[in-house]
């Protein structure tokens, strides 16, 4: 049975204020039950604290990029043995903010994938198609050669221990939803590709949606059958929004 995973992408906010406040409205918040868990990604220089922060609650602390080298000249980049050292349990690769402004290739995202997991860090890789993709049918093409990329390096196996999320690009912080039958639609396509090397490793993979999810339009994507989650943008930085969504999980339960 999969649990969902409700996580945030902090992107570049905050402050070392900012984050106490927006973590301990988190932690005091957590919904009760189970068949969920919460995550939050702050940027690098706020890992350390965040983890110290959310000790012995059960919230769980996550990078949102990584090099794929693991030490080294690699000026201003951060290894995946760092992330580990300083207490993260994940790391988000491929962001199309990532491939869109700092030119990462599907090869590149699929180095940080399996550099992520050699250092015991769960790698969630983001998968999502721009407006004009989908205008011109491209969707299940585009997102075939960014999954296949990983699938093709580290093998079907390595996503017994790794995430997907599906992001498209149009709905990322523009207020554009994806329905949850078009969110569901391209869930269920990732589903089937792992599914056709490997049924129990697709049956397990948590698929997250991520673009403009928030409380008003959680419960409707999350009752999906592929969609096991979030990855929330804007709705992450206060915690009564990012609770609102960690409800929404917690009553589907
Ligand atoms: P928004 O929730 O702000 O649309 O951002 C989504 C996202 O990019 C999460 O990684």
């Amino acid at each position: 049975m999969r649990e969902f995973l409700i996580a945030g992408n902090w992107k570049m906010n905050g402050s070392s204020a900012a984050n106490v406040e927006l973590v301990a409205g988190i932690v005091a918040g957590v919904p009760t039950g189970s068949g969920f868990s919460l995550l939050v990604c702050p940027p690098f220089p706020y890992l350390a604290s965040v983890v110290e922060q959310t000790k012995g609650s059960p919230v769980k602390v996550g990078a949102q990029t990584v090099s794929e080298h693991d030490k080294g000249a690699f000026t201003g980049e951060v290894a995946p043995g760092m992330l580990s050292d300083v207490g993260c349990d994940y790391v988000i690769v491929g962001h199309s903010e990532r491939r869109a402004l700092y030119g990462e290739t599907s090869e590149q995202v699929a180095a940080k994938f399996q550099a992520a997991q050699v250092a015991g860090i769960t790698p969630i890789l983001c998968v999502g198609e721009t407006l004009e993709e989908r205008e011109a049918g491209t969707t299940e093409s585009v997102i075939d050669e960014q999954l296949g990329a990983v699938m093709d390096a580290a093998g079907v196996g390595a996503f017994a221990a790794a995430v997907i999320a599906y992001e498209p690009v149009w709905a990322i912080g523009t207020g554009m939803t994806a329905t949850p039958e078009q969110a569901q639609d391209v869930h269920r396509h990732i589903r089937a590709q792992l599914a056709a090397q490997d049924g129990s490793i697709a049956a397990n993979v948590q698929i997250l949606y991520g673009g403009s999810m928030k409380g008003e339009n959680a419960a409707g994507l999350l009752a999906q059958p592929d969609i096991d989650g979030g990855l929330i943008g804007g709705a992450s930085l206060k915690a009564d929004d990012f609770l609102a969504i960690a409800q929404a999980a917690a009553g589907i339960q």
